[in-house]
């Protein structure tokens, strides 16, 4: 698969996802063997503005190739300059979010709103890629709602306008995450799509990711959900390993996840009270994760927290249940 000038080592990529796909988990999925890493979103006017926490989210490694950010914003004009902003921080390769579902976001003109105004995400990404002389790719949903699904469509007035490749999270904008995504509406778009299309939605497993890559015929798939507290599952893809995780590997990689999470963040509190999610991903399937979950959520100490987890790991067993992930109701994404 290319993004313009960049060929991806395989089809298997990280979907962005604030708070998840931040420099430390992007490394770790890297490592493992993800193909391509695009961070979360950043803000368009944040970026702008020289705001620290948007120049914070475009931290990465210098091995981090093609280094893949995502942007979100509704006007043309600063979305060419927040993409200028962005390549001067190292970005390589740049998406246009048009897929969150977020009203703060939507009624400003971004987002998922942009599948309801095509012509504007057009501008928009002649505007970002003129501005930064970078390849653009765009991120869209299935479209708006049932009755105005437009992915197909939307591939091709993107490709149009110089959009290199687009991923479609195939559930509408009214479904936000709820119900099932639906791989055909992908199946459709690269059907008629000049540019490569990568798919996304409800991929829990390596298999998924196989099985729908070969059923829609698209070019790539991204994980999202299925790669929380999960990073093995881009070995698997890469052919490095068959089997999940055993406890002590578990135990091990949410500590070099937490370290780096912490050096990252640079204050230790906010750093373990923003790991809290992880903390429940890693512990996802095993036997005690409810009371290892209530008691981690009490402690504000990276101490204490690597003794909890210490403990924790290293005597668990599997659970017999599934437990269906859950997602924090107060995140903006896409
Ligand atoms: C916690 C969370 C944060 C997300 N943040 C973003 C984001 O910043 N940008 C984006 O385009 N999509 C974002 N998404 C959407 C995912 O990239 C993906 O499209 C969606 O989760 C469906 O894929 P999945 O079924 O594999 O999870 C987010 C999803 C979750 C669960």
């Amino acid at each position: 698969m290319q993004l313009g000038p960049h060929s991806l080592a395989n089809p298997w990529i990280l979907a962005p996802m604030a708070g998840v796909s931040e420099a430390p988990y992007r490394r770790i999925a890297r490592a493992l063997g993800a193909g391509a890493t695009p961070t979360e979103l950043v803000s368009a006017r944040g970026l702008i503005r020289g705001q620290a926490r948007s120049r914070h989210y475009l931290e990465h490694d210098a091995g981090e190739r093609p280094f893949w950010v995502q942007i979100f914003g509704g006007e043309p004009e600063i979305m060419g300059d927040a993409a200028a902003c962005a390549r001067d921080l190292g970005a390589e390769v740049l998406d246009l979010n048009m897929g969150c579902p977020v009203k703060k976001v939507v009624k400003t003109g971004a987002g998922a709103t942009l599948m309801r105004d095509l012509s504007r995400a057009a501008k928009i990404v002649e505007a970002m890629a003129t501005k930064s002389g970078l390849p653009v790719t765009a991120k869209i949903r299935s479209g708006w709602d049932a009755d105005s699904v437009n992915a197909a469509e939307a591939c091709r007035v993107l490709a149009a306008a110089g959009c290199v490749a687009v991923s479609i999270h195939a559930r509408t904008r009214a479904q936000g995450y709820s119900g099932r995504a639906d791989w055909g509406v992908i199946a459709d778009a690269v059907e008629v799509s000049p540019i490569p299309v990568i798919g996304n939605g409800d991929i829990k497993t390596a298999e998924d990711a196989r099985a729908r890559l070969a059923e829609s015929g698209c070019a790539a798939v991204m994980i999202g959900r299925g790669a929380m507290g999960n990073p093995w599952i881009f070995a698997q893809l890469a052919g490095r390993r068959a089997d999940g995780p055993t406890n002590q590997e578990r135990l091990e990689m949410l500590r070099r996840h937490l370290l780096a999470h912490v050096e990252f963040t640079g204050r230790e509190l906010v750093a373990i009270r923003r790991f809290r999610p992880h903390l429940i991903w890693y512990s996802r399937g095993l036997a005690g994760a409810a009371e290892f979950r209530r008691q981690a959520m009490r402690l504000d100490g990276l101490a204490q927290v690597l003794a909890l987890c210490d403990t924790f790991f290293g005597g668990a067993e599997d659970a017999a249940a599934d437990e269906e992930i859950e997602i924090e109701a107060d995140v903006a994404f896409g």
